[in-house]
């Protein structure tokens, strides 16, 4: 990890020979509900059409979300999100595709061809480790399915959901807590457990961050970065007197890019400034326009959470101002707003240049009208932002010259994806004048003043400390990601004000979550770099993240 060197985290890299691999994965179910009833009262062909033409829509949702339908069961599907690609938020993205595919279901329930609207889908997910096998029967292409025990929970629970509801379980619920409105279900005694499981019913998806920030229940003040926050300072100084200013944040994830902007904002309070915040979410990264349209929302103060679409348009109209009567329509169609008949005529006819042109403008005007007092514009996880935003962002660049706002791009150090292009456009544009801010792991004092705040009066034996620490490499995330693990598996509790440990930490396995991160980074390596880490992993060694990290970037 960068800043780490010789330092060692010890990543297991899972073997995978062919009686598989074992790898966190959220597993989803979808069925039809009551489709015997249904299939009685129409002919077979018809019923066999319309079933057809279901589980194709839910596959194509499915497939939005970089997930992998893994069987077609009669009149539902089973899919899994993480094999055989593994993503750090695949938790996220099957609950996304669930509420999807119930809402396209209802579409679909109600178009010319069903107007009775009966049919109707349960969703049932769950998240947990699981034995991944490739099943395809020879030939290149591959075929994937998973066993374990999390499977059949996400099975039941398809089996429990309410007609048109997604259910969920507990560990995915960890995972999307922050970004949904849910409702508790439970404790459920599933068919075939022995203990009950909490279960939620997830009713809309609310957005956000990626991760639900830190453990619940423990909370440090910010550790060190006292030289990275004062040129932030600095730089918002500058705004303040009406010069504009970019700020690049870069480091590996967890390094503690989001906390230092929260911190900032959270010093940033006398005279208050106008702050606005978006981001890229790792599928928004095919979807042309993702982020463009994450800042337009930003600037135009509309929430994640659907809004009337007259009061947008209103407020679109209004903030673009006299640019409304020639990029208005391009505007209204980015917003995905319903166009009047002339609206459509007009971005009907444009070539894509042209529209490209209208939206640098249409984003140019919103810029300037909303951009009147001192503004901060935070663009999260710049790594995953689109191509097509990418150029339309670039030239906007030039703005902060005249308009008194810091903005801010947060990004990992990932150099070969289109997010890139707009890091590099800021040091084109603004050279010396550019906040440029690498940060790195936090030394080992701080990783232990760390610590120690997580676990107020800390009184673990040093082991489990220096277990804590030589695992987490001075990255604060893994320090808490370590401590999380430690406390879900009971191997420390608290007792009273203090913490102790039930047992001798030995070489418990590395926590989920950043199982999931390293191996969502393992599964883009080119398959001859995979195939030595296994090959290596199934001989017994451990790997020093350090040479996981030089190798994961081919450096
Ligand atoms: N200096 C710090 N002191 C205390 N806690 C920190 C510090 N830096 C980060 N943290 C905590 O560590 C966790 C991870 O940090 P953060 O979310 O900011 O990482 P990030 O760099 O934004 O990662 P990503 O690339 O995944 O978005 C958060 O819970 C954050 O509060
Ligand atoms: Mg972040």
């Amino acid at each position: 990890m960068e800043g780490n060197a010789g330092r060692n985290y010890h990543a297991r890299v899972e073997p995978a020979s062919r009686v598989g691999e074992r790898r966190p994965v959220t597993t989803l179910f979808a069925d039809v509900v009551g489709s015997t009833g249904l299939a009685e009262t129409m002919d077979p062909e018809e019923w066999a059409e319309l079933i057809g033409d279901a589980t194709t829509t839910m596959g194509k949702v499915v497939d939005r979300y970089g997930g992998r339908v893994s069987q077609v069961l009669g009149d539902g599907i089973l899919a899994f999100f993480g094999v055989p690609v593994a993503h750090e938020d695949d938790p996220q993205r099957a609950v996304r595709a669930g509420l999807d595919l119930i809402r396209e279901m209802r579409t679909y329930a109600t178009s010319p061809q069903h107007p009775d609207g009966s049919l109707q889908v349960r969703v049932g997910l769950n998240t947990g480790s699981v034995v991944t096998r490739d099943v395809s029967l020879g030939g290149s292409s591959s075929d994937y399915t998973a066993l374990g025990d999390a499977v059949n929970v996400a099975a039941r629970l398809q089996a429990e959901a309410a007609p048109n509801t997604v259910l969920i379980g507990p560990t995915t619920y960890a995972f999307v807590s922050h970004s949904v409105n849910a409702t508790p279900r439970g404790p459920l005694l599933l068919k075939g457990k022995a203990t009950p499981i909490q279960a939620y019913e997830v009713t809309t998806w609310i957005g956000g961050q990626l991760r639900p920030s830190g453990v619940p229940g423990l909370s440090s003040p910010m550790v060190g970065r006292d030289a990275e926050l004062s040129r932030l300072s600095r730089a918002l100084r500058a705004v303040r007197a009406g010069r504009g200013r970019v700020a690049v944040l870069l480091g590996e994830p967890g390094i503690g890019k989001s906390r230092l902007t929260a911190e900032l904002r959270r010093h940033a309070t006398d005279p208050p400034v106008q702050w606005l915040e978006t981001g890229c979410v790792s599928y928004g990264q095919e979807v042309p326009y993702a982020l463009a349209l994450g800042i337009v929302r930003a600037v135009l103060g509309l929430s994640d959470e659907e809004m009337d679409p007259a009061a947008t348009r209103d407020r679109l109209m209004t903030a673009l101002g006299s640019a409304a009567s020639h990029v208005g329509p391009q505007m209204a169609q980015l917003l995905s707003l319903d166009l009047e008949p002339w609206e459509h005529e007009e971005v009907i006819g444009l070539a894509p240049d042209a529209l490209r042109t209208g939206y640098i403008e249409g984003i140019g005007a919103l810029l300037r009208s909303t951009v009147r007092e001192p503004t901060v514009l935070v663009c999260e996880d710049v790594h995953w932002a689109d191509e097509a935003s990418v150029d339309l962002l670039a030239p906007l660049l030039r703005l902060v010259h005249e308009l008194p706002i810091l903005v801010m791009l947060l990004s990992r150090p990932e150099r070969d994806v289109p997010g890139w292009r707009l890091i590099g456009a800021t040091r084109d544009e603004f050279g010396d004048a550019l906040v440029e801010l690498r940060l790195a792991g936090l030394p080992e004092d701080q990783s232990r003043t760390l610590v120690g705040n997580l676990l107020v009066i800390e009184s673990l034996p040093s082991a489990t400390r220096e277990y804590i620490l030589a695992r987490s490499e001075g990255n604060p995330l893994f320090v808490e990601e370590v401590i999380r693990m430690l406390i879900d598996r009971g191997l420390i509790r608290r007792d009273g004000e203090r913490w102790i440990a039930t047992e001798e930490v030995a070489d418990v396995d590395i926590p989920d979550t950043i199982h999931g991160l390293l191996l969502a980074r393992i599964d883009r390596l080119p398959p001859e770099i995979r195939r030595t880490l296994r090959v290596a992993s199934v001989i017994g060694r451990q790997f020093p993240a350090t040479v996981l990290a030089d190798v994961v970037s081919g450096s």
